[in-house]
């Protein structure tokens, strides 16, 4: 299975039809896979990146047309201020070394989040991958960072709220598409598989709305130890998932 699909992933109709338009990842065991090793947690989150490199270039090699990364929670920044601090700086370090080669292979970044209380130069990094990037027409790759998914319906609602005391909208034209639009993932599709590692099975306010009918994949291996294989693998448990939307099975007769 794992030749067959990478040798034929083109998204033609036909593929489509098996292979997800939009993968979302909790890259999640950093810690732990350092802490097995008898390292300190940053030396996970270092290899996390490398992790997430070969990921992105099985999407692109996948043809994948959207990739979502959970890389920093609204949450992470109760953790210790050394770790933070380290996190940030792999970020940093990220956008100086990769993001030329990500807009040479013309991969439109994205950022998600509360831009809320950044650190300045962190904003600057963000805003510039994705300003670099915004015309390209290839994958897109949607980075959230300092993303927390009951934050962002606060602030969703908090506009809708402004425009209706404004009198610019009316509480009647408040629908599912008008929230959606005012969320930061305005405009994107829905992920239709989300993919967890470490083992855990929970979402951790990682995209609440959104996820209403995507496919979940928990995957019992660290984020660092993640391989092309795992990937090839998470593909082919949603290829043989029936996906109903509140309605009856295709193959099946009602009467
Ligand atoms: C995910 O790995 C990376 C971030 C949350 C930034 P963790 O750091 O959560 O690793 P574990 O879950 O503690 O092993
Ligand atoms: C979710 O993982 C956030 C990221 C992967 C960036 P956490 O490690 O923060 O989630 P919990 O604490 O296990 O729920
Ligand atoms: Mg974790």
């Amino acid at each position: 299975m794992h030749d067959a699909m990478s040798s034929s992933l083109t998204q033609t109709d036909e593929e489509r039809r098996i292979l997800p338009r939009h993968v979302a990842f909790i890259m999640d065991g950093n810690g732990r896979w350092a802490q097995q090793r008898g390292l300190p947690r940053i030396a996970g989150h270092r290899a996390g990146v490398e992790s997430l490199r070969k990921t992105i270039g099985h999407a692109l090699k996948l043809k994948l047309e959207y990739l979502t990364l959970f890389s920093f929670s609204s949450e992470n920044w109760s953790r210790p201020a050394s770790e933070v601090d380290a996190i940030m700086g792999l970020l940093r370090r990220f956008v100086r070394s990769d993001l030329a080669e990500l807009n040479a292979k013309n991969v439109r970044i994205k950022i998600i989040g509360s831009r809320d209380n950044l650190p300045a130069d962190i904003l600057n990094y963000l805003i510039e991958a994705e300003n670099t990037t915004e015309a390209n027409t290839g994958m897109t790759l949607i980075v959230a960072f300092n993303y927390g998914a009951r934050d962002e319906i606060c602030r969703a609602t908090q506009t809708i709220a402004h425009k209706v005391a404004n009198g610019e909208l009316s509480p009647d034209e408040i629908d599912e598409a008008l929230l959606g639009s005012e969320l930061d993932t305005a405009g994107l599709p829905d992920p239709d598989l989300l993919i967890r590692t470490s083992g855990e099975s929970r979402l951790s306010n990682f995209l609440l709305w959104q996820s209403a009918y995507t496919e979940f994949v928990f995957l019992d291996v660290f984020w660092p130890d993640f391989a092309e294989g795992d990937f090839d693998q998470a593909l082919e448990h949603f290829a043989k998932r029936d996906r109903r939307y509140g309605n009856v099975c295709s193959t099946q007769s009602v009467v």
